[in-house]
């Protein structure tokens, strides 16, 4: 479906930026949809923070156009822009209370707002982040989710047409990032504001992104809702990042939809290709990837003919599923994961793993 001018809040055009000799930021093209839970999701270095402070208008391009709600920004400083943005290392200021960090913001604004709006709007903001009656609270005297959902807080109280989030939950424990996932995702709904979302952690993009971009040296590889980029990766690199993935290499023998794979113990394996993915010739460097959940165990006397021998080699207790890393002469090291219920096997045992034939994905090697 081809979306109009107006369904979209933020585009990138063939836009590069260039520290020095680096191009962190390299012929990019992409669009936000309006009102939708975006996600850059890429390792350190791979150009992130560089294109939200682009679209925050912090930084400009050196050449290729960015669009918010349709104009170009070009000359717009970032004041000007109804962008707010929440940095990589959030700080609050520390002389000031909760509700006067909140505020800030409202009290740059000309004209003035008075007092009372300002408290009124502190409060809506704060009571958004379910923080009510913590007003009075300096920074030292809140938790670090707390801090977190302050700085929130305090961008959403200028209602920008869109937030920018550059990894806000990095520095938070476990269980406080997945609560924090939830409330994110919560409020972005509620508010309906368009969130571009920074991280370098699939997990949590997967769970909370409407679509994500993919990003590589400077690069969108992929972009695609989170099912979309979890089945049909466009290559090794997509699939490694997103969700775990075994993979098998080896040389491409038969093209076509279902491909044929030498592996380099000669073994022939077979296996659909990424529907997105170009177009593999016979030579190739290949892999098949499978999911480990794909992945099925039996004992070595248990009936039934397909499959490879091997021994497990390492077993990893999850809570409901189990891990098992599984040593086979013939397609090396598998990661396959059960259900705990399902899985009786000890370190040692002799297994079978198989899989079925449109488990597998060929890939393009890199
Ligand atoms: N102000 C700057 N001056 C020089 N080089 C910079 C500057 N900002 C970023 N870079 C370089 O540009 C590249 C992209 O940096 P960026 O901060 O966008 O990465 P990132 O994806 O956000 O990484 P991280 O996950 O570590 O935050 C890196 O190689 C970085 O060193
Ligand atoms: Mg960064």
């Amino acid at each position: 479906m081809k979306q109009s001018a107006l369904d979209i809040d933020v585009e990138f055009r063939n836009v590069v930026k260039t520290f020095g000799t680096i191009t962190a930021v390299d012929k990019v093209n992409f669009q936000i949809p309006k009102g939708s839970f975006y996600s850059f999701l890429g390792p350190s270095g791979c150009g992130k923070t560089s294109s939200l402070r682009l679209i925050g208008g912090f930084e400009q391009p050196d050449s290729g156009e960015i669009l918010i709600a349709g104009e170009s920004v070009a000359y717009i400083p970032p004041y000007q822009r109804h962008v707010n943005m929440v940095f990589q290392h959030y700080a609050l200021f520390p002389h000031m209370d909760v509700a006067s960090n909140v505020g800030y913001g409202l009290r740059q604004q000309r004209p003035r707002i008075s007092p009372d709006e300002i408290s009124k709007q502190v409060k809506d903001a704060l009571a958004l982040v379910r923080l009510s009656g913590y007003e009075k609270r300096r920074s030292w005297e809140l938790s670090g989710g707390q801090q977190q959902r302050v700085a929130l807080a305090r961008a959403l109280v200028n209602k920008p047409t869109v937030l920018l989030l550059d990894e806000p939950l990095a520095a938070l424990d476990r269980k406080l990032r997945k609560d924090m996932q939830v409330e994110l995702k919560t409020l972005q709904r509620e508010v309906g504001i368009t969130f571009v979302f920074v991280t370098h952690d699939q997990e949590e993009a997967l769970s909370m992104s409407d679509r994500i971009a993919v990003m590589r040296d400077g690069k969108i590889v992929q972009e695609g809702s989170p099912t979309d980029l979890y089945r049909q990766p466009l290559d090794r690199y997509v699939a490694g990042f997103i969700g775990q993935s075994n993979f098998i290499s080896g040389e491409v023998v038969e093209a076509g939809d279902q491909v044929k794979i030498k592996t380099q113990r000669a073994v022939i394996l077979q296996a659909p290709k990424s529907k997105v993915a170009k177009t593999l010739a016979v030579g190739d460097k290949a892999v098949v990837a499978i999911r480990p959940e794909r992945i099925n165990l039996r004992n070595q006397n248990e009936a039934g003919s397909d499959g490879f021998a091997g021994k497990v080699a390492q077993i990893t207790f999850l809570g409901d599923q189990t891990e098992y890393h599984v040593e086979t002469e013939q397609v090396g090291r598998l990661l396959v994961r059960m259900n705990s219920g399902y899985a009786g096997y000890a370190s040692g045992d002799p297994v079978i793993v198989y899989w079925n034939q449109d488990a597998g994905l060929a890939l393009l090697d890199d």
